[in-house]
């Protein structure tokens, strides 16, 4: 069970609004009395922070505004004496603009070997004035931009990061170097960002199919930059290097690609997990969710793995505002287009509520992400003047983008931002973080904070972790039992259910339920 820390908002210790190590530092007993086993920071690498650190000048240095790496260093450490493992976010796929590698490119001829550790190539045309070819970034607009002495290099992501080449040699040597450095200061593991994106083809054809973005996948099983076979070879590099390490690290994969292709990442020499993104994209429908559970548990079993699990992360909107819109509303678009009266956000909680009990009671891995525990709703209404991500740019302001759920942690119900900081956030937070702050929740038996509390040590005494599943067939609800008798159900009727005559309820997603033999639309429970 790990959760993970979205840096630039979980704990802000300097005042400037945001979040930093020594933030995080400050509040490892929350964690540990939640009850997860480790923390995922995103990335604090040096930056200009152009994607939310995603875009990374130097990966063995801390940007200033988060710490230093005597700070990076402390957390690890008191984070074990908290029990609590820390895993890392490795970011492969490219590097800044301002990283010395490419600066060093940008300023090499032509042909030189500085040239060759990214994706540079001459365009097309007489003069090569146009693209090398009808690459798009995912963050919009074409995957080419040109460098002042008429070449064009690769960014599948913002111009400012530029994609890494790795066929090259030296990129895959200077990885596994980076992988040591982090592990000999204790880190545990990495989560690899864009995981399924390394391998190009390198003949450079045109995209015949534009409908692959990053966060969807499309069944499109020969494409020349998603989930290429090639990928697969830096992923044992780096397990062996892994391998060597005495502390059991691990490595987590943001891979999004077909649920029949995951198991290719989860095999023994390669990722020790992936996560189980067609679980977090499912609409809160019976057939769907399971079809989708059952999908991910037979995908990664026929490696002798288990899935990853996950309901929301600093992608995508938060699950509890996605769970409260009619069905066919796409999430990431709605937050600008709307209907935005179509969000019911009591409904989007309970259902968020349940859902955490049918996660937690599955075999794998979980992977939570900061504030769910609150029962945050997304910001949709965030004005467009205080966006930092760069998709509302790139997108010629089409797309919102993800600060929504980056929103600063609310921790107490008063103060200049809510017990994150003594200086106004980096995100404005809106006024109702107020009553779903930690203060407020914590001791309150109905809270979201106390059924995470209560269900991950539930989790931990109860589930284990590698049992089959037995599926149950009863209309309305989505149902299974392990073979030691602990079950799960969740709604997703219409109308009230009742349990089984004599069950041993064990812990239920509504609050203060009147009538306990009784399950309510939309709600889980679990029972032996
Ligand atoms: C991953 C990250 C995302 C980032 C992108 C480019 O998808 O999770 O936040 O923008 O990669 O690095």
């Amino acid at each position: 069970m790990i959760y993970q820390v979205y840096i630039r908002s979980f704990a802000d210790s300097t005042g400037d609004g945001t979040g930093d190590i020594n933030g995080i530092r400050s509040r490892l007993a929350y964690l540990r009395d939640l009850g997860v086993d480790g923390l995922w920071v995103n990335p604090w690498y040096r930056s200009p922070l152009h994607d939310g650190g995603y875009d990374v000048a130097d990966y063995r240095d801390i940007h200033p505004s988060f710490g230093t790496l005597d700070d990076a260093k402390g957390l690890i450490c008191e984070a074990h004496e908290h029990g609590l493992r820390v895993i890392v976010d490795l970011v492969p796929n490219h590097t800044s603009d301002e990283h010395a590698w490419f600066v060093d490119a940008r300023n090499a001829p032509p042909d030189d070997p500085a040239r060759n550790r990214y994706h540079i190539l001459t365009g097309k045309g007489p003069s090569g004035a146009a693209p090398p070819n009808n690459w798009s970034s995912v963050f919009g607009g074409s995957a080419w931009e040109r460098l002042s002495d008429g070449q064009w290099y690769l960014h599948l992501f913002d111009h400012t990061q530029p994609d890494l080449n790795w066929s090259n040699r030296e990129v895959q040597d200077e990885f596994q170097d980076i992988l040591r450095f982090w592990l000999d200061l204790g880190a545990d593991g990495f989560r690899v960002d864009v995981a399924h994106g390394l391998g190009k083809d390198m003949s450079y054809p045109d995209e015949r199919d534009k409908s692959a973005e990053i966060l969807v996948s499309t069944g499109i099983h020969d494409h020349p930059f998603w989930d290429r076979d090639e990928t697969h070879t830096y992923i044992r590099q780096w397990r062996a290097v892994l391998d060597s390490y005495p502390h059991d690290p691990m490595m987590v994969a943001e891979a999004w690609v077909e649920p029949d292709r995951t198991p290719l990442y989860v095999r023994p020499d390669e990722y020790h997990q992936s996560f189980a993104f067609d679980f977090l994209g499912s609409p809160w429908q019976l057939d769907e969710l399971r079809k989708r559970t059952a999908r991910a548990l037979a995908s990664a079993g026929s490696v002798g793995a288990l899935p990853s699990w996950t309901l929301s992360n600093h992608d995508v909107v938060r699950h509890t505002t996605r769970y409260g819109l009619p069905p066919g509303v796409d999430p990431r678009t709605w937050l600008l287009d709307g209907p935005h009266d179509a969000l019911d956000p009591d409904l989007g909680l309970r259902r968020a509520r349940a859902a955490v009990l049918l996660m937690l009671a599955l075999p794998g891995s979980v992977y939570l992400y900061q504030g769910e525990e609150l029962g945050l709703p997304e910001v949709w209404d965030l004005s467009t003047d205080v966006l930092d991500d760069p998709v509302w740019v790139n997108s010629g302001h089409a797309v919102k983008g993800r600060d929504g759920c980056r929103v600063p942690l609310p921790w107490s119900r008063s103060g200049p931002s809510l017990g994150f900081g003594d200086g106004p956030p980096w995100l404005p937070q809106p006024a109702s973080f107020a009553g779903r702050s930690v203060e407020v929740q914590a001791g309150n038996p109905d809270s979201t904070l106390e059924l995470y509390r209560s269900a991950l040590a539930l989790r931990r005494r109860l589930v284990p972790t590698t049992d089959e599943i037995g599926w149950m067939d009863i209309p309305g609800i989505l149902g299974f039992r392990r073979s030691d008798g602990f079950s799960c159900w969740v709604n997703l009727s219409d109308d009230a259910i009742r349990l089984p005559a004599g069950s041993d309820v064990l812990l239920r997603s509504d609050p203060g339920s009147g009538r306990p033999a009784l399950l309510s639309p939309d709600t889980a429970v679990w029972f032996s």
